[in-house]
């Protein structure tokens, strides 16, 4: 299944939109070069952009105008998380691996000192960025509180801890489900209610685009692991054929790749149903359009 067009067009204009300014407001908040250097590095390298994406997608679908100037530091702090998570997942002591996003890792370069601090540098940024803004203090206040539950210990670093307390222990479905929604659905809820918050959509509205986030987020790691399985480093800029080595708990070492994909298939078709429940005058299509990240097909 190709990327759907409409995905493509929203990709083309938004990403270097989102990107260009980085480089300049990473380095004017950094008061060491190379910390500086080697916070850029990984933000710089690449990397989908799928989170931002994300939450521009949503306020685009509830009518919200994205405003440079007063949202752009907000809605790039959860790329800079995630980078984030990124460096540290890829040091000696998680997942011990030399290449992401295209180049070697931020430790390979940096060393394992450096590539903590750098990471610990995005992460605060991140909330740095969240206040560096015009936005009402009531919405800074909201997207810091969402942002510290998806990312903190109750969200993404819980899930990782499962990870790694877990290689060779074979946990039932519904754990592992548990550490996928926290250690990748957390940022993803987090993109979508960061649209939703910066589009002023009241929370008894909120709750069909949750769904969808959290369906996607748990699609996301699924299809992580099953390109794992069937992709290439030169594909993918990171390692593959990792995770049954390490004895990680994933879909497709716990049911097989057509048993990983038929779960893919499912959890899209959740996250497309949750999408119709939204009010019928609003447009879903481009949100909808996320799913076609996921290709299918990869596994016959
Ligand atoms: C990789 O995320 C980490 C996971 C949560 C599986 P992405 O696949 O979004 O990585 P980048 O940002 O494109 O490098
Ligand atoms: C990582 O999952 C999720 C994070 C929170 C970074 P993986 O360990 O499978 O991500 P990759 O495959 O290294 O990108
Ligand atoms: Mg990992
Ligand atoms: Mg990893
Ligand atoms: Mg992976």
């Amino acid at each position: 299944m190709p990327i759907d067009s409409r995905l493509q067009t929203f990709e083309t204009t938004w990403v270097p939109r989102l990107n260009a300014p980085l480089a300049d407001a990473i380095a004017a908040d950094s008061g060491d070069d190379r910390l500086a250097e080697a916070m850029s590095y990984s933000v710089l390298a690449g990397g989908k952009r799928l989170r931002p994406l994300l939450t521009v997608a949503t306020m685009q679908t509830l009518g919200a105008t994205f405003t440079a100037d007063r949202d752009w530091r907000p809605v790039m702090a959860l790329e800079l998380l995630h980078t984030y998570s990124l460096i540290h997942d890829d040091l000696p002591a998680m997942d011990n691996d030399a290449l992401r996003r295209g180049e070697p890792t931020n430790h390979m370069k940096f060393g394992a000192g450096m590539a903590t601090l750098a990471g610990d540098g995005l992460l605060t940024l991140a909330f740095q960025w969240l206040t560096a803004t015009a936005l009402p203090v009531s919405t800074q206040a909201a997207l810091v509180q969402a942002l510290a539950v998806a990312a903190g210990p109750h969200g993404m670093v819980a899930g990782q801890a499962k990870d790694i307390q877990n290689e060779h222990v074979d946990l039932p479905m519904d754990r592992l489900r548990v550490l996928h929604r926290e250690k990748t659905g957390a940022l993803l809820h987090y993109a979508v209610q960061a649209g939703l918050i910066l589009a002023g959509t009241p929370q008894a509205q909120w709750s069909s685009y949750i769904q969808f986030a959290d369906a996607f987020g748990l699609a996301f790691q699924i299809y992580d692991d099953i390109l794992d399985v069937v992709s290439t480093p030169a594909e993918l800029g990171k390692a593959t054929q990792k995770d049954a080595g390490e004895a990680k708990n994933t879909y497709p070492g716990k049911l097989g790749l057509a048993g990983a994909n038929q779960a893919l298939i499912k959890t899209i078709a959740q996250g497309q149903a949750a999408l119709q429940t939204v009010p019928t005058a609003v447009d879903t299509d481009l949100l909808a359009a996320f799913f076609s990240y996921f290709d299918t097909k990869r596994v016959k």
